[in-house]
């Protein structure tokens, strides 16, 4: 990769000197240099599958394997460092299967996944590829082992060897950052299902991953919880810059993304800005999939002729076309 920089000189006789005209002297410096691809570049794909496939084995009630299901059927995907991508489909889909290539709990039966930059299939990659990518799943009972908050989300630093005081920081700053920190020294039990995703989530976090994939995070939450988790995800990412890969079922939590992928049948059926996917109402619906209640709303005002532009995500805009119709 070629790289130029341009800079202005510093102070010095030369820049000092006045012009003719009495203007500042100014002197710009150019410097091209070529970078050997591996040595100072940091890839900019956080995740990067090509032809990914994955077959599970198909077993009879013995355990025999009778054959092969294909989950993953051919997908390429490229989500750039410190963006929001966000992955709709209809159970079944392969959502999961995918997410799980994202750090590497399943390696390809086919094609190739990076996850910044390092192969999942690599043995030796395996720690790296783990520590870069964090999961959260659907069901916040099964990831809280610990009886205290603090003590819980301080368990994924600890196993990485992380220094005492350094492992307590951790712990502070990631509660923090989801709002949990006033409820360091409560039992997981006695938290909501919205609280409990969110000490979750700090326990990922607090071993600093620059991804953090969220396999249906809301699923199991009401809408209070749902909102709380993800504004808590939100929050992760403009502050932290962290990368995050959100799996879910419900439309509302994908239109700040900065690209949707839709699932089917193992393969990446639609793919775009949360506006440009939800402008196809009729596919997303042949594909089983909803479109939010507002651009639902939208779309049918359209359609009995009102002059409203496509892909309305929010309700304020939908308000403002509506206005502007007067
Ligand atoms: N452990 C497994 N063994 C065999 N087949 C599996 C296994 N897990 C998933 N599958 C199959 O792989 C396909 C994709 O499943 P996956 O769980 O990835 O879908 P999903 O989109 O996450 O669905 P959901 O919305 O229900 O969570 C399905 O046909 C599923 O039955
Ligand atoms: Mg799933």
């Amino acid at each position: 990769m070629w790289r130029i920089i341009l800079s202005t000189a510093g102070k010095g006789p030369q820049n000092d000197a006045k012009r003719r005209d009495g203007l500042p002297k100014i002197s710009i410096c150019v410097i091209i240099e070529y970078i050997c691809p591996g040595e100072d570049e940091e890839p900019m794909e956080m995740i990067h599958a090509e032809k990914l496939v994955y077959e599970y084995d198909k077993r009879d009630e013995e355990g025999n394997v009778i054959g092969r299901n294909r989950a993953i059927d051919g997908v390429d995907i490229d989500i750039p460092q410190g963006s929001f991508a966000a992955v709709l489909g209809h159970n079944g889909s392969g959502k999961s299967t995918l997410a799980k290539h994202m750090n590497a709990i399943l390696v390809p039966t086919g094609g190739t996944m990076w996850v910044d930059g390092r192969e999942t299939k690599d043995p030796e990659e395996l720690w790296n590829v783990r520590q870069t990518a964090g999961m959260v799943f659907q069901n916040p009972d099964n990831q809280i082992i610990g009886t205290v908050v603090e003590e819980d989300v301080g368990f994924g630093p600890e196993n990485l060897g992380v220094p005492t005081d350094e492992i307590w920081k951790r712990v502070e700053d990631s509660l923090r950052s989801v709002g949990m920190i006033e409820y360091r020294k409560a039992s997981p039990n006695k938290l909501s299902g919205g609280q409990k995703q969110r000490v979750a989530i700090a326990g990922v976090i607090a071993m600093e991953p620059k991804c953090i994939v969220l396999d249906e995070p809301t699923a199991m939450l009401d809408p209070n919880g749902r909102k709380e988790v993800i504004c808590a995800v939100e929050k992760l990412r403009i502050e932290k810059k962290v990368t995050v890969i959100l799996i879910t079922h419900y439309m509302e939590e994908v239109i700040d993304a900065d690209q949707v992928f839709v699932m089917d049948g193992g393969h990446i059926v639609m793919h775009g800005t949360p506006r440009e996917i939800f402008r196809r109402v009729e596919e997303l619906k042949s594909y089983r999939m909803d479109v939010p209640q507002v651009t639902m709303l939208a779309e049918e005002l359209r359609k009995r002729g009102l002059d409203i532009p496509g892909g309305i995500l929010r309700r304020e805009e939908l308000v403002e076309a509506l206005c502007r119709l007067r």
